[in-house]
C-alpha cells in the first residue's frame, strides 16, 4: 500500500561542512555507507548513501574555490563518483573504471588490472573539483561501469551548488526560501526495501525494463509526496530530476502562479522565462521562482506531473501558511548569459542514440557501438567551438561531461521552450535531431557522452571521447 500523500514535511538535505579549509581550498570527507532509512512510514529501507543519506549531503561552494573530497567506501560494492556538470580534470571526473573498492575487500579484479584503463583504489579516494565555472546547480552521483543505475537507485546521489558574485548581487529569494527539490521515483517491496529488477548474474535489468526503470512512489528530497509550508513570498526552487528513467511535466494544481525559470543546468539565464508547465528529463535542472504572495494563507497548491495519472501524477504540495512582507524579486536581467552566434566552418559531429546489439545482447548504442572503455569515439580539440548533433530513435536525455553547451536547433528549427541557457543534458525526443554548440577547455583526457536514462547508460549507451 502506498503511503498517504502530503503528510511528511519536505526534508532538506544537510549542507556538508568542510573538515578543514585553507587558502582557496575546502577539504571534505564523505563516508559511503549502508543505512536503514525510514522513507515509507513504519518501514526501513536499506540504502547506499553518501554519509548514509538519501539524497547525500549538499555541497555549497564558491566559484573558483577548490573542493577536495575524500570519499571513503564502506559499502559492499565498488563505486565511482562523478560531479555532473563539473568542469573537472579527467582524473577526478569519475571514469567508469576508476573504481573505489570497498575497504578490506579483495576482489579479484581489484588487484590485477584486467579492467582496461581503470585507476583502481581501495578504501578511499580523493576527488578534486576546481569549481572554475559560474554559479550553477550541479549534482554528484555514482558512475560505476554497468552498475550506475542500481547504485544511484539505492541512494548514491546528492547536490553540489556553486555560487558566485554575479548571482549574489541579485535579490533572489534566499536562505529558507531557496530550496532544492530533488525528484526521484522509486518502487518498494512490502518490507520497505527498494525493488530494482536487476539481472541475477551480471549487469543490466530484466528485458521488460529495456526502456528504463520507473517507480510508483515519487520522492522529493527522499520523502514520498511531501508537503512544504510556505510564506506569502517568493521562493526559489532548484529542481533536479534524479530519476533513473522517468520524465515529468510539472504543473501547479491551481493558479495564478507560474514557473518563472531563472536558471538551467549551467546556471542563470540571461532573462527569466515563464512556463505554465515544465518538462524535465532525467539529470536536467531547472531553477525556478514561484510567487506565493498571490495567495491567501490556507491555500494549498499541488505540484503535479501531467505525464502520468494516479499517484505518479502528483509530486508534492505547498501549503501557504504565513503572511509576510518580502523584498526579494526576479530582475529582468539575471546574468551576462547570451546565446552565442554559430560561426561557419566548425567541426561537426553526429552522435546517433539507438537500440542495438551490446556485446551479444539487446542494448543501446551510440553510433552503432556499445560502450567500450578502450575506444574513444572522437578526439576533440580544446578551445574550439564544435557543432554536435544528437539523433535518436526513442526518447534519450543526452549528457556530455566537462563542458556545457547551448542548444542551436531542435528538429531543424529553433530551440524548444526548455532548452534555454547553458545545458549539459538535453531531452532529445523520439526520432529527433538536436544540434548544440559546445567548446571544451582546460582539461585534456578521457570524457564521456551518454544517455542519462541510467538503464540505457548501463546497457552501453555511452561513448568515450578524448580532449586533446
Ligand atoms: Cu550525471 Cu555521466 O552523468
Ligand atoms: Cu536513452
Amino acid at each position: 500500500p502506498l503511503p498517504e500523500a502530503f503528510k511528511v514535511p519536505l526534508p532538506i538535505p544537510p549542507v556538508k561542512k568542510p573538515i578543514r579549509t585553507a587558502a582557496g581550498v575546502d577539504y571534505y570527507r564523505v563516508v559511503q555507507r549502508q543505512a536503514d532509512l525510514e522513507i515509507l512510514p513504519g518501514l526501513k529501507t536499506p540504502v547506499l548513501g553518501y554519509d548514509g543519506l538519501l539524497p547525500g549531503p549538499t555541497f555549497d561552494v564558491r566559484s573558483g574555490r577548490t573542493t577536495v573530497i575524500e570519499q571513503v567506501n564502506q559499502l559492499a560494492v565498488p563505486t565511482v563518483v562523478h560531479l555532473h556538470g563539473g568542469h573537472t580534470p579527467a582524473s577526478s571526473d569519475g571514469w567508469p573504471l576508476d573504481l573505489l573498492m570497498p575497504n578490506g575487500e579483495h576482489h579479484e579484479h581489484a588487484g590485477h588490472h584486467n579492467m582496461p584503463g581503470g585507476d583502481v583504489k581501495t578504501g578511499s579516494r580523493t576527488y578534486t573539483y576546481p569549481n572554475t565555472q559560474r554559479a550553477a546547480t550541479l549534482w554528484y552521483h555514482d558512475h560505476r561501469m554497468d552498475y550506475t543505475a542500481p547504485q544511484v537507485y539505492r541512494g548514491l546521489f546528492g547536490l553540489h551548488l556553486i555560487r558566485d558574485a554575479e548571482e549574489d548581487a541579485l535579490q533572489l529569494p534566499g536562505g529558507d526560501r531557496e530550496i532544492p527539490l530533488v525528484i526521484a521515483d522509486r518502487a518498494f517491496a512490502a518490507d520497505g526495501s527498494f525493488l530494482y529488477p536487476a539481472l541475477k548474474d551480471g549487469p543490466g535489468v530484466e528485458p521488460e525494463y529495456m526502456e528504463g526503470v520507473i517507480g510508483d512512489v515519487i520522492l522529493v528530497n527522499g520523502a514520498p509526496w511531501p508537503v512544504l509550508e510556505v510564506d506569502t513570498a517568493l521562493y526559489r526552487f532548484r529542481i533536479l530530476n534524479a530519476s533513473n528513467a522517468r520524465r515529468y511535466e510539472l504543473a501547479l494544481s491551481n493558479g495564478p502562479a507560474t514557473f518563472v525559470q531563472i536558471g538551467s543546468d549551467g546556471g542563470l539565464l540571461g532573462a527569466p522565462i515563464e512556463h505554465q508547465t515544465l518538462v524535465i528529463a532525467p539529470a536536467e535542472r531547472f531553477d525556478v521562482v514561484l510567487d506565493f504572495s498571490q495567495y491567501q494563507p490556507g491555500t494549498e497548491l499541488t505540484l503535479l506531473n501531467k505525464l502520468d495519472g494516479g499517484r505518479a501524477g502528483q509530486v508534492m504540495r505547498f501549503k501557504v501558511t504565513r503572511k509576510v512582507t518580502d523584498d526579494s524579486f526576479v530582475p529582468e536581467k539575471l546574468s551576462s548569459y547570451a546565446p552565442l552566434p554559430e560561426p561557419g566552418g566548425l567541426v561537426h559531429r553526429t552522435w546517433r542514440f539507438r537500440r542495438g546489439d551490446a556485446n551479444g545482447h539487446e542494448g543501446w548504442t551510440i553510433n552503432g557501438k556499445p560502450f567500450d572503455p578502450e575506444v574513444m569515439q572522437a578526439q576533440v580539440k580544446l578551445d574550439q567551438y564544435e557543432v554536435w548533433s544528437f539523433a535518436t530513435d526513442v526518447h534519450h536525455p543526452v549528457h556530455v561531461h566537462l563542458a556545457p553547451f547551448q542548444v542551436l536547433r531542435r528538429g531543424g528549427s529553433k530551440p524548444g521552450p526548455y532548452d534555454a541557457g547553458w545545458k549539459d543534458t538535453v531531452d532529445v525526443r523520439p526520432a529527433e535531431v538536436v544540434d548544440v554548440l559546445i567548446k571544451f577547455s582546460s582539461h585534456k583526457g578521457k570524457y564521456l557522452i551518454h544517455c542519462h536514462n541510467l538503464e540505457h547508460e548501463d546497457m552501453a549507451m555511452m561513448a568515450g571521447f578524448e580532449t586533446i
